[in-house]
């Protein structure tokens, strides 16, 4: 049989470009499609540090003109394989040859416009490569589905072409105002409408996707069930409702092979779930040492490694902050992110300098070092769409303490003390003294329960969160969508 298309277009995938989890989910994923027998490659904008880094090995395809409202705007198309993933760059100098992912909003809307187009008019020539699916991430690429209705369809183009979106966040919509819109995608005014792309009289790309796209997805089944609820929804609950019938949850993997303390190079000491205690020991003290904190064996040693924003509940930390570090534990956080919990990290850790270390950057091999030098790994996120942390925690046998919502729910199982069982801790509402009260318990069942710790960093250790089963779910679910007439919209 002939091998299936499929081209993701995405805003970040790794290795070439990553601001957040959807980077490593694009990069990862379409790698493990392609060993399952599809042929997935990734359209990605060429980026300054992407230009940069291998400049070498870029291959150009060729250049066209694309239309943006009353302008035609040069766009040229390059080839690069890197670990046999084959991607293409979108270049234009003014939109992408900058040093950030991502810019200004009004200029990203603009930025992710030109590039929606751009792949779309580059599918043919040069790419030369017609794919059956297009599968589109979050609403940098959610107005497609709506582009090949417009400009496309009606002219026989493009017509067996299914399209997917994934949801990583509904937070972030593309929000922006009509005139610019219509002029930026040449959108007709049939679909600027509260049926089509409008959502409370501005155009909304996030909306757009899900009203045209074939199929929906999220990256966690819980998560899927969630934002047809008003207070997860961000305003779009109705509209989930209405198309369930097309929304699923797969949940994400996590990329086994690069997190593993077996044989993670930064790492001070390596180890497997045989004789983690040694090893983990060893990296405890060492990322005790490396961040001024009191080096002790025994007391807990709590991390966190987030974007510091509302999301990730750092509202419920701060406010219980001082009582957590009342002697009986540390905490490292790894991030950045608003300003205002920067600068709140840091006073604290000013408070309580041996006992907790604010670390405000962006540094993935501190990371690794993190996550197998600590004992917990606290995720008490608002809202959590799949999130990959408390996953690469238990890989490296630190055990979350997580809120039950989203991917977190779905991943980590509350240690039952009467049974033994479970791989974490986790509370149920928004309340700073619930996550304070668990987060305790956790510590003592660290520093009292020795066999039941074991117990849980043994489950955690070898849960199996590889790609491999989620990838069957999309490879299923291309077959589905593959197998049924095009969506027409409800909204
Ligand atoms: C977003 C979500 C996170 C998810 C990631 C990858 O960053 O906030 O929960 O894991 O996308 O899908």
């Amino acid at each position: 049989m002939r091998k299936r298309k499929v081209l993701f277009i995405s805003s970040e995938a790794v290795p070439l470009a990553k601001a957040g989890g959807m980077g490593d989910v694009v990069g990862a994923l379409a790698p493990v499609l392609n060993q399952k027998g599809f042929d997935v490659r990734i359209a990605l904008p060429l980026y300054q540090s992407i230009r940069n880094e291998y400049s070498d090995d870029l291959q150009f395809l060729g250049w066209h003109m694309v239309r943006m409202g009353w302008r035609t705007l040069y766009c040229g198309v390059l080839k690069l394989v890197v670990n046999d993933q084959i991607f293409y760059l979108f270049d234009n100098e003014t939109y992408f040859n900058h040093e950030q992912i991502y810019l200004d909003y009004t200029f990203d809307i603009e930025r992710y416009s030109f590039f929606q187009r751009a792949v779309l008019e580059s599918l043919d020539h040069p790419m030369d490569f017609m794919p059956d699916i297009l599968h589109l991430n979050d609403w940098q690429t959610g107005m497609i589905p709506c582009l090949l209705e417009a400009h496309y369809r009606p002219y026989g183009r493009l017509d067996s072409i299914k399209t997917i979106l994934t949801i990583h966040n509904l937070k972030y919509q593309g929000i922006h105002g009509r005139e610019r819109i219509a002029d930026l995608m040449d959108m007709p005014d049939r679909f600027m409408t509260e049926e089509g792309i409008l959502r409370d009289g501005v155009p909304n790309f996030m909306k757009a996707g899900i009203v045209y796209a074939d199929h929906v997805t999220t990256v966690s089944p819980s998560y899927a069930e969630e934002i047809k609820l008003d207070f997860y929804g961000e305003g779009l609950h109705e509209l989930l409702q209405r198309n369930a019938y097309k929304l699923t949850g797969i949940l994400n993997g996590i990329d086994i092979t690069q997190y593993d303390p077996e044989t993670d190079p930064v790492i001070t000491d390596r180890y497997s779930v045989d004789d983690w205690q040694t090893g983990k020991a060893h990296c405890k003290t060492a990322v005790q040492t490396e961040l001024g904190l009191h080096v002790s064996a025994r007391t807990p040693l709590i991390a966190m490694v987030t974007r510091l924003v509302d999301q990730k509940g750092l509202d419920l930390l701060l406010h219980v902050l001082d009582d957590l570090l009342d002697g009986s534990c540390q905490l490292i956080v790894l991030g950045t992110g608003q300003p205002h919990y920067e600068q709140a990290l840091k006073a604290a850790a000013q408070r309580h300098p041996d006992a907790m270390a604010a670390c405000l950057t962006f540094d993935e091999s501190l990371s690794r070092r993190i996550y197998a030098g600590a004992d917990l790994f606290l995720m008490p996120s608002i809202f959590e769409p799949c999130g990959l942390s408390q996953m690469i925690a238990m890989r490296y046998g630190t055990i979350p303490v997580v809120r039950e919502t989203g991917g977190l729910r779905d991943t980590v199982n509350p240690y039952n003390q009467y049974t033994g069982s479970g791989n974490g801790f986790s509370f149920k509402n928004i309340n700073a003294h619930e996550m304070l009260f668990i987060t305790r318990y956790a510590c003592d069942v660290y520093r009292h329960m020795p066999q039941a710790w074991q117990a849980l960093v043994r489950t955690a250790m070898n849960q199996n969160f590889s790609w491999s089963r989620s990838a069957d779910t999309y490879a299923s679910l291309y077959e589905m969508v593959l197998s049924q007439p095009s969506n027409r919209p409800i909204s």
